[in-house]
């Protein structure tokens, strides 16, 4: 069956356009989920993304997908981005007048729709809230640092939340920016076929998913839990709540603490 295209006003998104292609100086379209990325490495997008289900998403116009190149604001005929950290010490620092207007060309076209994030070590840790609140604006803008990281300042001054893809340190943002994007452009409307996939899959209601089984029934010995196979859907429900509590329980006692707690609540 061929795909449906997407119209948006005078341009079709067609299936047969491959996801870089369809990053090339592409206008925002109104009422799509908009992800614009500043980063020196715009070669590394879509990555990742342009894969599955996410990529599949991009070419039916779900979602556009937006990498600007951080050098093309650099300074002098040599495109400087970077200079040495003020009071010494190791590496380079992202200046703030190269930064800067990279982010107001692409905030220019978000007029203040969605917020502007910072992938940062330093930041908060992405969770799935985060990609459920971010799926409800307009699109996010994303930072890709290098080297050392950004000039303060501009953190300050355009007020950019900074967002940790966990507790490492890694050489540049895009990897983070990446993990982010795919989280969040899943629960977009149309994305995934079967919608209860994400309501019942981990940390959607705080707690871990229950093991999954497949054909075939018995492999290298070990057979697929009877109950499964019962065709009882009350018990094969039960048993999956009981074994998302216990993993839950075993594995991360925070989030079995949190879930207990707004029981009372
Ligand atoms: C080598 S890191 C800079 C680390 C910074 N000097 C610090 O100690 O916080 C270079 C860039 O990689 C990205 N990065 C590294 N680790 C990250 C993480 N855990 N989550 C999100 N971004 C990260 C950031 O954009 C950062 O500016």
């Amino acid at each position: 069956m061929t795909p449906p295209n997407r119209s948006h006003g005078k341009t079709r998104v067609t299936p047969t356009l491959k996801p870089r292609a369809l990053m090339q100086d592409t206008p925002d379209y109104a009422h799509v989920w908009q992800a614009h990325i500043i980063t020196l490495f715009p070669e590394l997008f879509p990555g990742v993304l342009g894969a599955s289900l996410t990529g599949r998403a991009l070419q039916e116009g779900r979602w556009q997908l937006h990498a600007h190149d951080l050098r093309s604001f650099g300074l002098t005929k040599h495109r400087n981005v970077d200079d040495t950290p003020a009071g010494g010490g190791a590496g380079m620092v992202l200046r703030a007048d190269v930064v800067g207007p990279a982010i107001e060309a692409v905030q220019a076209r978000a007029q203040g729709r969605w917020p502007i994030l910072y992938m940062s070590p330093r930041g908060r840790r992405f969770d799935q809230a985060m990609a459920r609140d971010l799926s409800t604006c307009a699109g996010v803008t994303m930072l890709c640092g290098r080297f050392e990281g950004v000039d303060e300042r501009v953190i300050e001054h355009y007020g950019i939340t900074e967002v940790s893809l966990g507790d490492f340190v890694m050489t540049g943002g895009e990897l983070a920016a990446q993990a982010m994007i795919d989280a969040t452009v899943r629960l977009l409307p149309g994305v995934l076929g079967n919608a209860d996939s994400t309501v019942e899959e981990s940390h959607s209601a705080g707690l871990l998913e229950h093991p999954q089984y497949t054909k075939p029934a018995e492999w290298n010995g070990r057979e697929i839990p009877p109950v499964l196979m019962s065709g009882n859907h009350a018990e094969i429900e039960k048993w999956r709540r009981e074994m998302s509590h216990q993993l839950t329980r075993d594995r991360r006692p925070d989030l079995w603490a949190r879930h207990e707690a707004g029981k009372d609540g």
